[in-house]
């Protein structure tokens, strides 16, 4: 079993990463192979809007955008993590939106996911929800997540907290990928939006959108 776990805060030893690094631990010690990702220690510039990907199949940015998505594709789950700024994803994590064939190439096809959004006051749940709704759309299945608030800086990995929430999440994931659940309200919601908005539009596209059909081809959706 892989997981893929992405860090989208630019401090490794925060409060998100102590969350994820619980998950982390909790997945390993099950067995799964876990390779987690601080997107602060990656090479990952911002999508400068070519559209060729759509094209291609790829992106043509010489960076680690493209290790990263494979990661990702290979993977059985994925936890993304993000501190709030601005009621809203960090920065770090919206250039790995953007850049990591989520929504329209379907990235998240039958993998099994967590979100995880932290943050001091007011917004964490947005963020959350910025993520859900990323997983849902990419055809994800979302097992679990978790938004949580605390002062900022009195959470961090150095101080090596035990998070009963996180580990919680982990055997809830650990689970759902061993037992190939299925979310039925979930999948009823995606193909909705696959069905009437996704897939139309991107027909109508045409050759310009031959990258993405490719990447459909691959993963079995029909897209006639
Ligand atoms: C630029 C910036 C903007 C922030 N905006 C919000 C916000 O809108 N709502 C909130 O609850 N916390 C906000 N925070 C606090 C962080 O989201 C919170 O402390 C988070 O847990 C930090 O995670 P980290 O330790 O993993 O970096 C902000 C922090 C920064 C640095």
């Amino acid at each position: 079993m892989k997981v893929v776990i992405i860090n989208g805060s630019p401090r490794t030893q925060g409060f998100t990463a102590s969350v994820l690094r619980n998950m982390e631990k909790a997945l390993r010690d099950r067995g799964a192979e876990v390779d987690l990702i601080d997107l602060s220690r990656v090479s990952l510039s911002q999508c400068k809007g070519c559209c060729s990907c759509y094209t291609m199949g790829y992106c043509p940015i010489d960076d680690d955008g493209e290790m990263i998505s494979s990661k990702i594709r290979e993977a059985d789950g994925l936890i993304m993590g993000s501190p709030t700024y601005a009621s809203n994803v960090s920065g770090y994590m919206k250039v790995l939106i953007d850049r990591g064939h989520f929504v329209i190439e379907q990235l998240l096809q039958g993998k099994y996911c967590v979100t995880v959004a932290t943050g001091e006051n007011y917004g964490s749940s947005d963020a959350g929800k910025i993520l859900d709704k990323l997983i849902l759309y990419s055809g994800g299945r979302r097992v679990s997540k978790i938004v949580r608030n605390a002062p900022f800086n009195s959470i961090r990995t150095d101080m090596g907290v035990e998070d009963p929430e996180a580990l919680k999440a982990s055997e809830k994931l650990f689970t759902a990928i061993s037992k190939n659940r299925s979310y039925p309200l979930q999948a009823v919601y995606h193909k909705i939006v696959f069905s009437f908005g996704i897939k139309p539009f991107v027909r109508r596209k045409g050759k310009t959108y031959q990258g993405v059909m490719d990447k459909w081809k691959e993963l079995g959706i029909d897209f006639r």
